[in-house]
């Protein structure tokens, strides 16, 4: 079983999103519990502040160390405590496998205004973590980034049991793209192998478009995949046979089309 606790000073954020979709799924099933946690209750003024203006000035305010401190301390068990912040280690899908294999108590805290005193993340926050390199009002869209991409990983909660593991990013490579009825739409058709019943003729196509795709769109990707340039071009090789249309079909634009079809050009990582 897998538990999140969340703090954050917007639980209601939170309602529709835990009872929603796979992550609804995950919680009916019990595979996942919750536990919101406003460090609005653990404030002792009259105005319930979680907020205060830095020392030595600067744009904004920062939210209070006790109040949070305080939504830790009674916590039963934080488990991991994770900080979301741009500054942290940027999150990817390995990390997501990882943190669903490893660990079963997770505590995320979400930032809001200008940042948190740095003496709670001293004290109490075990890694940083941030979702890209752009700069969110709060860190409660980014908790649901995580706790989203962790379950998918989590046994049980995905209907097919192993299709995290077929996701875009599984193996460093995008998905292959998919149709569904009709066969015809948009004066475009479903490419002839995907109706053809022929699994093995599937199989090898979806990846090699999967292969020739990340090669244009993420050859960052590529690099951490185990693929060689002679398996590329091979992948490329095999998609030369169709035509404009129908690589274009495929999600291929103008330019990639022409570089899947010209012989000469062989590609490298
Ligand atoms: N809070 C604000 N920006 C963030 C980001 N990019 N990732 C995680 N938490 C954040």
């Amino acid at each position: 079983m897998t538990h999140f606790n969340i703090v954050t000073i917007f639980p209601n954020l939170f309602t529709e999103f835990f009872a929603s979709g796979i992550v609804g799924q995950a919680h009916t099933k019990e595979k996942v519990t919750t536990s919101l946690i406003d460090p609005r209750s653990y404030t002792t003024d009259k105005h319930q502040s979680v907020d205060s203006p830095p020392y030595g000035g600067g744009d904004g305010m920062l939210m209070k160390a006790s109040p949070l401190a305080k939504s830790i301390e009674n916590l039963q068990s934080p488990g991991k405590v994770i900080y979301l912040s741009p500054q942290g280690r940027v999150w990817n899908n390995d990390i997501a496998k990882q943190y669903a294999k490893e660990i079963t108590n997770m505590t995320l805290i979400c930032g809001r205004y200008a940042g948190v005193d740095q003496r709670f993340i001293n004290t109490y926050v075990d890694e940083e973590i941030s979702i890209g390199d752009y700069v969110l009002s709060g860190g409660e869209t980014a908790a649901m980034v995580l706790v989203d991409s962790i379950l998918r990983f989590v046994p049980g909660i995905l209907g097919d049991a192993s299709s995290a593991e077929k996701d875009t990013f599984a193996d460093h490579l995008l998905e292959t793209p998919q149709f569904t009825k009709p066969r015809d739409i948009l004066g475009q058709a479903v490419p002839e192998v995907l109706v053809s019943g022929h699994h093995k003729n599937i199989q090898a196509w979806s990846q090699a478009v999967a292969m020739v795709k990340t090669y244009f769109k993420r050859n960052d990707l590529l690099l951490a995949s185990e693929l060689s340039s002679e398996e590329i071009n091979t992948a490329k090789d095999s998609l030369s046979k169709y035509s404009n249309e129908e690589l274009a079909v495929m999600g291929f634009n103008i330019s990639e089309v022409k570089c899947i079809k010209d012989p000469t050009k062989k590609w490298s990582l």
